[in-house]
C-alpha cells in the first residue's frame, strides 16, 4: 500500500465518526503489540520442494542425462525446449504462478540454477522402485538431504541466495509418482490386474518411507497428488490392442484406470496413516485422478476437442499415435489448435489441460483436508 493510500483511507474512516476511530485505534494497538510478540503463526516465504516423475520435471531429465527434450516440446509457452514433456507450463509451474514464485529450477541444473523459490527433484520417467537407481524416489530424497546440508553449511560460511532452516522447515513439499511403476508392472503383467494391484503396496511403502525421512530432516508441510488415470493415455490406447470390453464407459482402457485406482485409495490410506503418527505433520492428498478423469469425461464443457487423440504425433483417428513417429521424430505433425487438446504426446497434457487441472486443484474440492496452497503461508 502506497502512503497517499493508507492517508485517504484513515481521512475516510476518521468522517465516520467514533466506531472508526476506536477501529483504528485497535488496529493500533494490535499493530503495536504484534511488533513485539510475533505472530507464532508466521510462516516465510512460499517455497516449494518437489519430487516426482514428467509430471511435475522441469528440467531435470535434460540435465541429468542430457536427453535432448527440445522442440516441438515448448512451443506453446516457452518456445524452446527447456526439458518439460508439453508444448508449455506443468501444473507445478501454474502453482509457482500462483504463488508469484518463479518456476521452479531441477536440483541437477548445474549452469545458472535459482533455487529462490525452491528446488525440483523430479525426473521424467522416475520410480518408487527399485531403490537407489537414478532418479528413484529414495535417490531425489537422498538428494534433498545433501542439498539442505549443503545449502546449510554454504550459509554458515557466509551471506548467500541460500535456502535456510526456516525455509526448510516452512516449504511444502510436494509428491507425484507412482504412474511409471504402475505401467511398468502393467506392461510387465501383460495388463493383468492382480500382478500389479500385489506390487502396490511396495510401491506406496517408498512414498511412505520419503515422507518419513523428509520429516526427519525438518519437513512440515507435504502435498501429496494421487495418480492419473493411465487408461486415457492415447499412447496406451495405441500400444494395445482392445475391443469394447476392455473399455471404461469414455473409452480408456479399464485395466490402467483400475489399478490407478487401486494404488489411490492405498496411497489415501497411507496419507491417513502419517497423519496419525506425524502429528506436527500437515499431509495434504491431491485427487489428481477425478480432476483428470473430468477433463476426459466432460471434455466440451472445458472447451477441449478429441480427447483420446496425441495433438503431436502420427497416424490420425483414433488416437494419432505411432511408436515410430512420436512427437518430435521424422514424420509427427502437430494438431490445428493445441489449446483445444488435452493430451500432448500422447502420454503429457498440454498447457491448456494443464492450465485447468491447476485451478481445479486450487479450488481445494479435490484435496483432502480442503487447504489452500497459499494458506501454508500465512502473512
Ligand atoms: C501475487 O501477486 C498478485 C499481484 O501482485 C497479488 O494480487 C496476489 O495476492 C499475489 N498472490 C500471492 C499468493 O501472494
Ligand atoms: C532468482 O530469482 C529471484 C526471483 O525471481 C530473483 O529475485 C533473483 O535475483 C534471482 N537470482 C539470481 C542469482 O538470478
Ligand atoms: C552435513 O553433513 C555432514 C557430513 O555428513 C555432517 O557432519 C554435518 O553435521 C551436516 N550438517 C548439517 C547442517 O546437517
Ligand atoms: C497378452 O495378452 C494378449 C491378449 O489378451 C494375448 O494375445 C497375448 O498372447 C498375451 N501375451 C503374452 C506374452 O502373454
Ligand atoms: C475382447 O478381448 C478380450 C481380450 O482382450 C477377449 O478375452 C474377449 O473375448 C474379447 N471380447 C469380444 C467381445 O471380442
Ligand atoms: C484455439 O482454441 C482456442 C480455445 O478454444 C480459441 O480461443 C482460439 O481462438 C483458437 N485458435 C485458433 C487459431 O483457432
Amino acid at each position: 500500500m502506497t502512503l497517499e493510500g493508507r492517508n485517504t483511507r484513515e481521512e475516510h474512516n476518521m468522517s465516520h465518526g467514533r466506531f472508526s476511530y476506536r477501529l483504528i485505534l485497535l488496529v493500533w494497538i494490535w499493530v503495536f503489540f504484534g511488533s513485539f510478540f510475533p505472530s507464532k503463526s508466521y510462516h516465510g516465504r512460499p517455497l516449494l520442494i518437489n519430487f516426482g516423475d514428467s509430471n511435475s520435471d522441469t528440467g531435470g531429465i535434460l540435465a541429468g542425462t542430457g536427453l535432448p527434450i527440445g522442440l516441438p516440446h515448448g512451443i506453446t509457452y516457452f518456445h524452446r525446449g527447456t526439458g518439460r514433456l508439453g508444448d508449455g507450463r506443468l501444473v507445478i509451474d501454474f502453482f509457482c504462478e500462483y504463488l508469484n514464485l518463479t518456476f521452479l529450477s531441477p536440483y541437477l541444473d548445474s549452469l545458472a540454477p535459482n533455487f529462490s523459490s525452491g528446488v525440483n527433484f523430479a525426473v521424467s520417467g522416475a520410480t518408487t522402485l527399485p531403490q537407489f537407481v537414478p532418479f528413484a524416489l529414495d535417490v531425489q530424497v537422498r538428494q534433498f538431504i545433501r542439498f539442505k546440508n549443503r545449502s546449510l553449511e554454504l550459509l554458515s560460511q557466509g551471506p548467500g541466495d541460500f535456502i535456510g532452516e526456516d525455509g526448510f522447515r516452512n516449504a511444502l513439499y510436494m509428491v507425484d509418482i507412482g504412474e511409471n511403476d504402475l505401467l511398468l508392472a502393467l506392461y510387465a503383467s501383460n495388463l493383468t490386474y492382480a500382478p500389479v494391484v500385489a506390487k502396490i503396496p511396495s510401491f506406496l511403502a517408498e512414498i511412505k518411507l520419503a515422507i518419513q525421512n523428509i520429516h526427519q530432516y525438518g519437513g512440515r508441510k507435504f502435498w501429496i497428488h494421487n495418480t492419473g488415470p493411465l487408461g486415457c493415455a492415447p499412447k496406451e490406447l495405441a500400444l494395445h490392442p482392445h475391443n469394447n470390453t476392455d473399455l471404461d464407459k469414455i473409452g480408456c482402457l479399464r485395466v490402467h484406470n483400475d489399478v490407478a485406482k487401486a494404488f489411490n485409495r492405498g496411497l489415501r490410506a497411507i496419507c491417513k496413516e502419517i497423519r496419525s503418527e506425524l502429528k506436527d505433520a500437515t499431509i495434504v492428498y491431491v485427487d489428481m485422478y477425478s480432476v483428470k478423469y473430468n477433463l476426459f469425461a466432460k471434455y466440451k464443457t472445458y472447451g477441449f476437442e478429441e480427447p483420446l487423440m496425441a495433438c503431436c504425433g502420427y497416424g490420425g483417428p483414433p488416437n494419432n499415435y505411432n511408436v515410430k513417429a512420436t512427437c518430435g521424430q521424422p514424420g509427427y505433425s502437430i494438431c490445428n489448435n493445441v489449446s483445444r487438446a488435452i493430451v500432448w504426446d500422447g502420454v503429457h497434457y498440454t498447457d491448456a489441460a494443464n492450465r485447468v487441472v491447476a485451478t481445479t486443484i486450487l479450488s481445494t474440492h479435490y484435496s483432502t483436508p480442503p487447504v489452500k496452497l497459499d494458506q501454508f503461508w500465512p502473512a
